[in-house]
């Protein structure tokens, strides 16, 4: 970005709330004169400095590094110390910059919101800290370089909450441990070093707001500034969960999985009808006839007539299995084939690229898990 540009005016539109107040929030708007490539936190710092100094915001590094100017910026959330006005006003809708609280949690004071009542407290949730393996060794533990790169990606988080605020499966279940927990679960859960692995997974896929309440929507992915990509870690959870440690939940997310892989493998394309009975009544075609998929589908009638009434479902289309031609069956199959005779699970993150090609003669640092997929 070109520094050298002088300075013009922002025009911020920012929302404001006091929950103290007894009033409704409201939008208040403030033009500051700085430098395109400064940042909107110090706009904001700006307005408040010059014309309203109640106008709540939180920082502190100014840097991308502790976390606390977490905010929605024109609907995205970012950090306002790491997003430059220039940049923020090309993505403004009408040539205002919109700055607004993070989403899913209390806010405080105008720009603050509450990150005890949510986000700690998840993250308190999935004991984050390392359970030593015993006997404690005479001198440190020694952790093999593939395993520390494997946790380095979690390791990145700085505890912004902006994956929290854009979380979809929060927005419906607050009840849901949520993006940066479970990133930060995956943390300890990849770390040969902790004693307890198996006991977390069975407690976080046990849990009906754990791993498998993600709807895989990728708003955490797009959100995180650092690259956390915390929907990825969870899906590592998953597999170290159900095809590691073979934890059959109670919640059926394991089976719903597996029943949805099979039928896209048998078929090249979902076969929606057939998906909840699998789920339920095991992954096969007698799964239907099984009375906890009839129990199942029972309960589940008022949504599915629900469902075919606002015409989100067409009856025909979900009963029928859909057909796609032969040939695209069997490349379909073929893709399988080739993921299911591979012995060794390679899993790349944040610090470590490569492709197929480079599978052939492993690159140095690829996360290597011995066990089949
Ligand atoms: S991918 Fe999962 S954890 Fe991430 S925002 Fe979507 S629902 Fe939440
Ligand atoms: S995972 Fe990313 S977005 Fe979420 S809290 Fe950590 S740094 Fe922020
Ligand atoms: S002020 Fe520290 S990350 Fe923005």
């Amino acid at each position: 970005m070109d520094t050298r540009k002088p300075a013009q005016d922002f025009t911020l539109r920012i929302r404001r709330y006091d929950p103290d107040s007894g009033e409704a929030p409201y939008w208040d708007e403030h033009t500051v004169t700085l430098e395109p490539h400064r940042s909107v936190l110090e706009g904001l710092l700006q307005a408040k400095a010059k014309y309203d100094g109640s106008i709540g915001v939180r920082c502190s590094c100014r840097a991308a590094i502790c976390g606390s100017c977490g905010v929605r910026i024109n609907d995205k959330p970012g950090l306002a110390c790491h997003t430059h006005l220039e940049e923020a006003l090309k993505r403004s809708k009408d040539g205002k910059i919109t700055v607004e609280p993070m989403g899913n949690m209390p806010v405080i004071k105008d720009l603050i919101v509450d990150m005890d009542a949510v986000h700690w407290k998840k993250i308190n949730r999935v004991t984050p800290w390392l359970i030593g393996k015993t006997p404690v060794p005479e001198r440190e533990y020694v952790v093999d370089r593939v395993s520390m790169v494997d946790v380095t990606q979690t390791m990145a988080c700085i505890q912004c909450g902006a994956c929290v605020s854009d979380c979809l499966s929060m927005e419906v279940d607050p009840g849901f441990i949520g993006p940066a927990a479970l990133a930060k679960a995956y943390r300890f859960v990849g770390d040969p070093r902790d004693a307890e692995q198996q006991q977390r997974l069975k407690d976080l896929a046990e849990d009906p707001n754990g791993i498998y309440n993600c709807t895989h929507c990728f708003k955490c992915v797009e959100a995180c500034p650092k690259g956390v990509a915390p929907m990825n870690q969870i899906m590592r959870l998953r597999r170290r969960a159900g095809s590691d440690h073979h934890i059959d939940d109670r919640n059926n997310g394991h089976r719903h999985e597996a029943a949805f892989v099979t039928l896209v493998k048998q078929g090249g394309l979902l076969h929606e009808a057939e998906l909840l009975p699998r789920s339920y009544g095991g992954d096969s075609w007698f799964g239907k006839f099984a009375p906890k998929a009839g129990a199942e589908l029972v309960s589940s009638l008022p949504v599915i007539t629900k469902a075919v009434l606002r015409r989100k479902v067409n009856p025909k289309l979900a009963l029928v299995p859909h057909k796609i031609p032969k040939q695209d069956v069997k490349a379909v199959r073929e893709i399988f084939d080739t993921i299911g005779s591979r012995e060794e699970r390679y899993e790349l993150n944040l610090y470590v690229v490569g492709d197929d090609k480079d599978l052939e003669q492993p690159v140095a640092g690829a996360v290597e898990d011995r066990s089949t997929t």
